[in-house]
């Protein structure tokens, strides 16, 4: 049975531990030891992405991150596309949660949401599926208005919001960072209201992590990429700790406006 440590939870992405390894094809540095890592600095869970090339996490990375998160108690949120491979993959192992994003081969990360008010009729039965074999599923999407009333109609448990676009605002200084973070927030409501847990994720930093964390209906982040990248600087351990004590304390002071 899984215990959350958090009112907030910290899902830990340890998908670019394996394109480092994989860079040189040895077998080091490995996404597991990575994942004792996070949970010992306060990670809730570990989120893993098994694309269909194989670019970053393989097969047998699944398999230690499913035994190993088990064994500690931990949930494992398999990032998966909706693919038949995909699905027979996730019952196999039965993660905690999958979380069902869009993929496309020649994209260097995920880009955009799900569509899924366009594939409603591809998307239902992988959710009734892994929903039957116990897994929570979760729709990777956009705050837009259709496509979470699309999620709440194919009976998702969760949505994950895509915060790539408001934290590549945040970065470039742009002007429409502000609207961005309303849609967000505006998004998170209405998926609440229709009674979907929330989850958030995609591009997240020391710098934005904050005002993700400051909506009140968020109950998950998902991070990766900048913690990786921390970590050559400060190791994975410490840059967690930071991320945590940044959304704990984001968390403790929910100003919707002030964060904006
Ligand atoms: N959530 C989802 C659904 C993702 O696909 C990713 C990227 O793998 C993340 C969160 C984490 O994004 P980042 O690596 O930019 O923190």
């Amino acid at each position: 049975m899984t215990t959350w440590l958090h009112n907030l939870r910290l899902g830990v992405n340890i998908d670019h531990v394996a394109t480092i390894r994989n860079a040189r094809g040895e077998a080091y540095p490995d996404p597991a030891r990575a994942a004792e890592v996070a949970m010992m600095a306060g990670a809730d869970g570990i989120t893993a992405h098994l694309r269909e090339d194989r670019r970053h996490i393989s097969d047998a990375d699944i398999e230690s991150l499913v035994a190993l998160t088990r064994q500690r108690g931990r949930p494992l949120n398999l990032e998966m596309a909706v693919t038949q491979e995909m699905e027979a993959i996730a019952l196999a192992h039965r993660p905690h949660a999958a979380c069902l994003v869009p993929e496309r081969r020649e994209e260097v990360t995920t880009e955009g949401g799900l569509d899924v008010a366009g594939q409603h009729n591809r998307i239902a039965p992988v959710v009734a599926s892994l929903r039957e074999a116990g897994i929570r599923v979760s729709l990777f999407i956009e705050a837009d208005p259709a496509q979470i009333a699309a999620a709440h109609a194919v009976n998702a448990h969760v949505i994950e919001l895509h915060t790539g676009a408001y934290c590549m605002a945040v970065r470039e200084r742009r002007a429409d960072a502000g609207d961005l973070y309303r849609t967000l927030c505006e998004g998170a409501r209405m998926a609440a209201g229709l009674g979907l847990e929330v989850h958030a994720g995609h591009g997240i930093d020391y710098e934005t992590v904050a005002a993700v964390a400051a909506i009140p209906e968020v109950a998950e982040l998902n991070i990766g990429h900048f913690l990786i990248g921390e970590a050559i600087f400060t190791g994975l351990e410490p840059a967690i700790r930071r991320m945590r004590l940044l959304m704990d304390a984001a968390r403790a002071t929910p100003a919707r406006e002030a964060a904006a």
